[in-house]
């Protein structure tokens, strides 16, 4: 590390300049096409025409970002090296924990950036002896040591030649050089990350604080952690598991096939995750391809999935996760002999017109019922018993999912069931 010390006092420029000269092909800027990265890649283009740059292609960017993308290639003439993540790692990540499983906990986020940008990133840096990249040491507490020059115990530079630089005088660079500037600034944007985890922030908020902006205590960072030698380090920290942050309560969704359920079961469980919540879905077609294999539509095979998925929900209430069921459960009685035992057991009606159901027939299933080739459809030719007294109604036939959940939501708050510590709206 001291090897590198001399570079402290170097300029932006000169270490760029000595980078350029020392490493030719194999240096690269790194750049999510903020402000730094912009700054350096301007600095760099004025010493080289042939600077490579890359950035990493999460899959989740702003579309505002490949934007950018077009006018660092048009104006600096560079063809951005885009590297994406493995297909393998993100069909494994989206199929086991859902698209937006970052919203759901920190070791759940960081799991993400693993995928979508660490692993990324360091199968990329495989191909380089040096790199550059923008982050200033007032950005953050965690950044607030990172030297200008030094090497990863692989023998790798990491160059940050703004290191020591203020946004003010980031500013007046971009300014002075007419460089291009992100679109989300002007919304408010002070860091850009992934669409679905960055914000604008507010006035007197830390500039990173737009980012995984639903976390109080997490460090904000992607988990792309550098040691204090300088290397990049994995930061999945268990203590940074979430803290218990509400009751668990049971949301049980009844209403015949294709009534809505799950579309409107998957909206309630990610707006409960915005809120911080921890949240399983357990839905009928899923449940009955693992906890509930083999079993079949008579009153008593669908009263045992319906006490199956209830002992589940309960489990996993007590332990503060929102529970949410999804099953046609058309009998009344086995549905409230499973609300006796949960304590918190908001029922929803999911109700629609058969006839509705059979014109829509997303799967296929009624013209099949209605033509005799299934025994016992719910609706059809199996009873449905609608509830006597829901908690809530929805009408799938008059309603937008959308509203389907906002009535669920003013519900489950006039219940007080919300009363979570954390939650990104509360803040
Ligand atoms: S429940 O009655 O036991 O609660 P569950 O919700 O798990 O039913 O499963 C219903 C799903 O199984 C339907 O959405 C449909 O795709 C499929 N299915 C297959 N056969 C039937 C049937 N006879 N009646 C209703 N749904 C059926």
């Amino acid at each position: 590390m001291d090897n590198f010390s001399r570079f402290e006092a170097a300029s932006a420029s000169d270490i760029l300049a000595w980078a350029i000269d020392t490493f030719g092909d194999s240096f690269a800027i790194a750049t999510s096409f903020q402000k730094e990265g912009m700054v350096i890649l301007d600095l760099a283009s004025r010493i080289s025409a042939g600077i490579r740059v890359f950035t990493l292609d999460t899959g989740r960017l702003p579309d505002e970002t490949y934007r950018m993308m077009e006018t660092v290639r048009q104006r600096y003439g560079i063809p951005v090296e885009v590297v994406f993540p493995e297909r393998d790692d993100v069909e494994e990540l989206v199929a086991f924990h859902g698209p937006n499983l970052f919203y759901s906990s920190v070791p759940a986020r960081q799991r993400c950036c693993d995928v979508r940008k660490v692993r990324p990133l360091e199968r990329k840096l495989e191909t380089f002896k040096a790199w550059a990249t923008g982050l200033r040491r007032d950005q953050s507490e965690t950044r607030a040591a990172i030297p200008k020059v030094d090497s990863d115990p692989a023998g790798r530079m990491k160059i940050c030649p703004l290191a020591d630089w203020s946004a003010d005088q980031v500013e007046e660079y971009i300014a002075r050089h007419d460089v291009p500037v992100h679109p989300l600034y002007a919304s408010g944007y002070t860091s850009i990350g992934c669409a679905p985890c960055t914000r604008a922030v507010q006035p007197g908020e830390s500039e990173r604080a737009g980012r995984w902006w639903w976390e109080q205590d997490a460090k904000k960072e992607c988990g792309i952690h550098f040691a204090p030698d300088g290397s990049v380090a994995r930061d999945i920290a268990p203590e940074a598991e979430t803290k218990e942050m509400h009751k668990g309560f049971t949301v049980w969704f009844t209403g015949m096939s294709g009534a809505g359920k799950s579309t409107i079961s998957r909206l309630l469980e990610l707006k409960l995750r915005q809120f911080g919540a921890r949240v399983e879905v357990l839905d009928g077609d899923v449940v009955r391809t693992h906890l509930s294999k083999g079993l079949g539509f008579s009153k008593e095979d669908r009263d045992e999935n319906v006490r199956r998925i209830g002992f589940v929900c309960e489990l996993l209430a007590r332990n503060g996760v929102v529970a949410i069921a999804a099953a046609i459960s058309p009998y009344r009685d086995v549905r409230d002999e499973v609300r006796a035992r949960i304590p918190n057991f908001v029922e929803v009606f999911v109700e629609c017109p058969v006839e509705v159901l059979a014109a829509r027939d997303v799967k296929g299933l009624y013209r099949r019922a209605l033509a005799g080739e299934i025994p016992q459809f719910t609706g059809v030719s199996d009873p449905y018993e609608p509830p006597r007294a829901p908690e809530v109604t929805v009408n799938t036939s008059r309603e937008t999912p959308e509203e389907s959940v906002e009535k669920i939501w003013a519900t489950l708050e006039r219940s007080g069931l919300l009363s979570f510590d954390r939650s990104p709206l509360a803040h």
